[in-house]
């Protein structure tokens, strides 16, 4: 893949978080993220490649813009898949939390999970505890196998978990296993990432969220030399149906990282709320400053970008 995208695609990331930014704290969820849709489109538009939405906004009848299976770029010979989320904790914008992030991983022609919009139970890792984890164990054992592999004990440990009832047992089980606990309103792929980062002061991420926040998470952790595994959650026949159309046989199957994004893939991202690993849109007079990361994983380089936008030369308000 030609490593001259990486910064066509991170001022995709950027368009999409300095268009979101504007809404953040209105409390306004939708509104704010169809600024990030409207404006990743737009600037998806711009770029000279063949791309194919895999992991978007949702299914054609559920979503306008950034549909599954939505041809974008201006075309070109270069066939690449896109896992992309241009709100990234939509409700964290809304209320102006942390941690909002614009996203969007590129991988070339098939090798992303085509991921249906189910739950996914997830355990993700940095690069020091990668191989240590695993679905079948229980999340004492999988905190001991971190923690050996980190030289630490499990009291060390800082898992990061979303606060939901249906995490109640899980959570209740890490804390008598001894190890730390940081709650998280929403936002799991930036919590995969914190992972990977050595001063997140985060260990390991437990617990299910959405599937194509999964593929969009491994994409990124395979850049950073991290470990991620899953497994989708279905809870109706019907939705077992639909990841069946989407070529999924085995719905109990165990995704490694791998199986999520394969081959060579890059990952952009751009701060919209201020962050652990990205800072957040900073508005001045006529423009913005922006924070973004572009890494990939062919090379394991990881770029931090820092950008000011002028809007006035931009046509931008
Ligand atoms: P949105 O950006 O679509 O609002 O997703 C936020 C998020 O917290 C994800 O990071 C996470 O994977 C998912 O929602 C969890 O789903 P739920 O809120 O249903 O528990």
């Amino acid at each position: 893949m030609n490593r001259n995208f990486a910064l066509e695609f991170v001022r995709v990331t950027e368009a999409a978080a300095l268009s979101s930014a504007r809404l953040m704290g209105r409390g306004d969820e939708k509104l704010a993220d169809q600024a990030a849709v409207d404006a990743m489109r737009n600037a998806l538009n711009s770029i000279e490649f063949d791309g194919r939405v895999v992991i978007g906004e949702g299914e054609r009848d559920e979503a306008p813009m950034l549909y599954i299976g939505e041809k974008v770029g201006k075309g070109g010979s270069a066939r690449l898949d896109l896992a992309l989320d241009p709100l990234e904790g939509t409700t964290i914008c809304a209320k102006g939390l942390n941690n909002s992030i614009s996203v969007i991983a590129i991988a070339e022609d098939g090798n992303f999970l085509h991921a249906p919009d189910v739950y996914m139970e997830k355990i993700a890792v940095g690069p020091e505890a990668k191989g240590a984890i695993d679905l079948n164990r229980t999340p004492t054992q999988n905190l001991k196998e971190i923690a050996r592999a980190k030289k630490c004990s499990v009291s060390d440990l800082t898992a990061i978990i979303l606060d939901r009832p249906r995490h109640e047992e899980l959570i209740k089980e890490v804390r008598m296993s001894g190890a730390r606990i940081w709650l998280i309103g929403d936002g799991d792929v930036s919590a995969a990432i914190a992972t990977t980062e050595p001063f997140s002061g985060v260990d390991v991420l437990f617990g299910s969220g959405g599937a194509p926040e999964g593929v969009i998470a491994a994409a990124a952790l395979r850049c950073r030399g991290g470990d991620f595994i899953g497994r989708l959650n279905f809870k109706t026949p019907d939705q077992i149906e639909r990841a069946r159309k989407m070529g999924i046989t085995d719905p109990g199957r165990i995704y490694g990282i791998h199986d999520l994004a394969k081959g060579n893939v890059m990952f952009c991202a751009t701060g919209v709320t201020q962050g652990t690993f990205l800072s957040g849109v900073r508005f001045f007079p006529g423009g913005a400053h922006s924070h973004s990361v572009v890494m990939r994983s062919e090379t394991g380089t990881i770029r931090y970008v820092q950008t000011e936008h002028r809007f006035e030369k931009k046509n931008i308000q």
